[in-house]
């Protein structure tokens, strides 16, 4: 077989850290996932989001990570920072970024997967999100209130996740917080 283990397409998909001259191809793909039809030409602002983030004291550079197709190239990345419920700190994770030309293919499902079991291997309890629940329950996100664990802005319910990991336990409740740069974009 040409072109190592092969994904869920038939086309090889390789996570790992993101590296030292990466930032440039995350910016790329993640403009290219939340482009918006309304605002050709405009960055979204998630793009602004991840170059904050990792200017910021929430960044986790083990949980960063990028997925690779098969000429090396960034096709997907995913990001864990730091959040907190009450005063525990916490994973938050987003934004998720998969290339579109390259999206159906298993690629957001192998980041999903690898950044989860970095967040569990390195003892944090519990994986917080934003998103889409017919999206996230496959990785074993619930609703948050599920865990007596609530968003900081109540309209967030609907959309509001949460991933309990190895070391996660019932003492951890009460409200999220997301790092200061979510706040800004
Ligand atoms: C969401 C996203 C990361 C998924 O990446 P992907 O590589 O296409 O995901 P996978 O191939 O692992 O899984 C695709 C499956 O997820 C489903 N899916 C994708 N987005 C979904 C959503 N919002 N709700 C429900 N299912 C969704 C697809 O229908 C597909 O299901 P199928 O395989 O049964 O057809 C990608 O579509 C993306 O980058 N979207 C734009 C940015 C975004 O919305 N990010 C997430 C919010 S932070």
């Amino acid at each position: 077989m040409r072109g190592g283990p092969a994904g869920a397409h038939g086309v090889a998909v390789l996570i790992r850290r993101e590296g030292e001259t990466d930032a440039e191809a995350i910016r790329a793909v993640t403009a290219a996932a939340f482009a918006r039809p309304d605002a050709p030409g405009h960055a979204p602002p998630e793009v602004r989001l991840v170059d904050e983030l990792r200017a910021s004291g929430a960044w986790l550079p083990a949980l960063s990570l990028v997925a690779t197709g098969p000429g090396g190239d960034v096709t997907g990345h995913v990001l864990c920072t730091r959040g907190h419920v009450g005063d525990v700190p916490v994973l938050a994770l987003g934004p998720l970024a998969v290339r579109p030309d390259r999206q159906r293919a298993g690629v957001g499902s192998a980041l999903m997967h690898a950044v989860l079991g970095a967040g569990d291997a390195l003892g944090e309890p519990l994986v917080a999100l934003l998103g889409d629940p017919g999206y996230y329950g496959r990785f074993g996100f619930r609703l948050g209130r599920e865990y007596q664990i609530t968003p900081p802005v109540a309209g967030w319910q609907p959309h509001f996740q949460v991933r309990p990991l190895t070391a996660y336990r019932p003492s951890v409740r009460g409200t999220f917080r997301y790092a200061e740069p979510f706040d800004r974009v």
